[in-house]
């Protein structure tokens, strides 16, 4: 099979085509053919050989990076139910996934748990957005923080990948939504819902909130996300390490999330997109390497309004 790979750990510039072995189904996996990927900060980090031991601890170069993908079944193994050849899909691979099962390859293996139908109203480029950064906005939101109608949440990386859809589902729930982002995306994060934009450069704005009820915060602020936290509140954080002290506070809850999203969240998101709850803020580039090092370089840059997919074919 065609895919983008890398011969060794580095910068983006590494990535260059070539063809492998494409990876084998078993009994309880489908085959999908890649339509579209999309990049999110773990590949990045993976790129530049810095993620722990348990995910990279078998690969081998070159290495097909890349896990949340959309794309057509061609193949099912004789366990699987429920999916059939030519069903459109889209889910995350396995963290740890083998060195030429990567979505940035042509063919993925992928567990039916970890997948879901796309919707017809949904194209591969949008499906293929959702599955890490919705996910983790999904498992935030409804599943540590259980945000209900009438509280104040707070949304610090409001503009990310992550931080837009925690915003909108934070809104489907019905609460009050306050986000942080540089002013260059305060009008993006209105248009999404949110009912207060903060400017995180400004120190002072954001110690001026107080009782928030919950917050989530993708950025890695857990001191000032802390602060502005109600006694009795809760803080989910996937941007920082929260130190010992604060998950030993008696006070307020502190979760750090890992994020294991499963069919169940991709059908719930996919079912807010299908019925306009959830908008995807996209960028689209065709495949190629160099299309491939721009978007790592984009999202590289800490600065991506929603998120960034490679389109590999209709
Ligand atoms: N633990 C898990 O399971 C898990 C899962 C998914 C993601 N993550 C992590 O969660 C983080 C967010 O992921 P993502 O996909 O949303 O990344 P992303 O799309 O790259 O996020 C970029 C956004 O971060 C914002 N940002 C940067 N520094 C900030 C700061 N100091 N305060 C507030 N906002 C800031 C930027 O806002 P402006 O451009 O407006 O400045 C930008 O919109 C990453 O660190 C990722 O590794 C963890």
């Amino acid at each position: 099979m065609e895919a983008l790979v890398i011969k060794e750990f580095g910068s983006a510039d590494e990535f260059y085509e070539t063809e492998l072995d494409q990876p084998q189904i078993t009994d309880d996996t489908v085959l999908v053919a890649v339509n579209a990927f999309s990049i999110n900060p773990m590949d990045v980090a993976a790129r530049s050989g810095k993620l722990p031991a348990q995910f990279s601890a078998n690969w081998k170069f070159p290495l097909v990076l890349g896990w949340d993908f959309a794309g057509t079944v061609i193949k099912v193994g004789k366990n699987v139910t429920g999916y059939q050849i030519r069903d459109r899909v889209f889910g995350s691979l396995p963290y740890d996934h083998a060195s030429n099962n990567g979505s940035y390859g042509s063919y993925v293996v992928a567990s039916p748990e970890t997948m879901a139908k796309i919707p017809a109203a949904l194209s591969f480029d949008q499906a293929a957005a959702l599955p890490i950064a919705g996910g983790t906005a999904y498992q935030a939101i409804i599943d540590n923080l259980s945000v209900k109608k009438g509280e104040t949440v707070l949304v610090q990386g409001g503009a990310g990948g992550v931080g837009l859809f925690a915003v909108q589902i934070a809104k489907v729930q019905g609460a009050k939504v306050i986000a942080t982002a540089s002013p260059s995306h305060h009008e993006l994060l209105k248009k999404m819902g949110a009912d207060k934009v903060i400017d995180y450069h400004d120190r002072t704005a954001v110690k001026s909130l107080k009782d928030v009820d919950a917050v989530f915060d993708t950025a890695g602020d857990i001191d000032d996300s802390l602060a502005v936290l109600k006694s009795g509140g809760k803080l989910v954080t996937v941007g920082g390490r929260p130190t010992q002290e604060q998950l030993n506070l008696t006070d307020k809850t502190v979760v750090s999330q890992f994020t294991h999203a499963t069919t169940a969240t991709y059908d719930s998101l996919a079912e807010l997109v299908s019925s306009g709850k959830l908008q995807i803020k996209l960028q689209t580039l065709p495949r190629s390497a160099d299309n491939l090092i721009r978007a790592q370089q984009m999202v590289e840059g800490h600065h991506m309004a929603g998120k960034f997919v490679i389109h590999v074919k209709d």
